[in-house]
């Protein structure tokens, strides 16, 4: 049964740690459902794992839209979060609720999520969720913020940066967000905005005390090789498989032996085959 947020709040009450993964395609999303992730993120990230950017700005809602179609209907009982791209949700309130409303209405989604944490975001926050739209916030390394933030690198690593990030996930739960992804942040800061929570924290690079834990899906079955965070656990490595599958296929094929074998073809009854064969021959 698809788990709520009051599911997740009482996880996080009971110590239960939440199974969170991204997702961007129906098949990924089918076998992500049957391992029983709780909840999975279509991430713009699909912009760097799916579409070959070097970042998620280009991503667009029409992207982010189709991909969370294909990822509901491989998980229609998991809990599905739309990720609101670069300039989906900056721009005005009225915008953001808009296309927030899209993942909800189009895409079937639970709730979006959308990064950052100045004045502006959290007056989108209140906008979203009061529209009645689950909002999840994301602090720390927000990667659409990456040119303000210096690049892509872990924040809250003096005492004045982490305790702003403690700051913030405060006014962002106040705001009226039903959770918040910290990323990117030493373990202690993690441990410090949980603690102080009364909404789930879910954390990617964040440390073991968050209420629970996300990876990008590519990264941590060993297909995304561009670059591999230092948090990444690889738990498979589906791109070596994959390597070998398409190289033995290739090689097959260019020497003639696939297929050959009757169980990889149609077959057609002798006596159906005959007469085929006396047809053409009479022609
Ligand atoms: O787009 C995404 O997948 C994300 C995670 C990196 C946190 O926002």
């Amino acid at each position: 049964m698809k788990k709520t947020i009051l599911d997740f709040n009482r996880m996080k009450d009971a110590g239960e740690r939440i199974v969170f993964l991204t997702c961007y395609d129906y098949l990924t999303a089918k076998y992500q459902e049957r391992a029983g992730v709780d909840m999975i993120l279509v991430g713009d990230s699909l912009g760097m794992v799916l579409l070959g950017y070097d970042t998620t700005f280009p991503v667009t809602m029409d992207d982010m839209i189709r991909q969370s179609q294909a990822v509901r209907r491989g998980a229609p009982d998991t809990f599905l979060i739309g990720d609101m791209p670069y300039m989906s949700y900056q721009v005005s309130d009225e915008e953001a609720i808009s296309n927030a409303g899209r993942f909800i209405k189009e895409a079937l989604c639970d709730c979006i999520k959308l990064e950052g944490a100045g004045v502006d975001i959290l007056s989108r926050i209140r906008a979203i969720s009061g529209a009645g739209i689950l909002t999840m916030g994301h602090i720390g390394l927000t990667p659409q913020f990456a040119g303000q933030l210096g690049g892509y690198k872990a924040q809250g690593r003096s005492a004045d940066a982490a305790i702003k990030l403690v700051e913030q996930a405060k006014r962002i739960e106040e705001a009226g967000a039903c959770s918040i992804l910290v990323e990117g942040v030493p373990a202690i800061v993690g441990r410090e905005i949980t603690k102080r929570a009364e909404i789930p924290i879910l954390g990617i690079g964040a440390g073991s005390y968050t209420h629970g834990q996300l990876l990008i899906y590519a990264d941590m079955v060993g297909m995304y090789d561009n670059f591999t965070p230092k948090f990444v656990k690889k738990y498979a490595d589906i791109g070596g498989e994959l390597q070998k599958a398409f190289t033995a296929y290739s090689e097959e094929v260019r020497a003639g032996s696939f297929p050959v074998d009757a169980e990889h073809s149609y077959k057609i009854s002798d006596a159906e085959a005959e007469k085929f064969m006396e047809i053409l021959e009479n022609q």
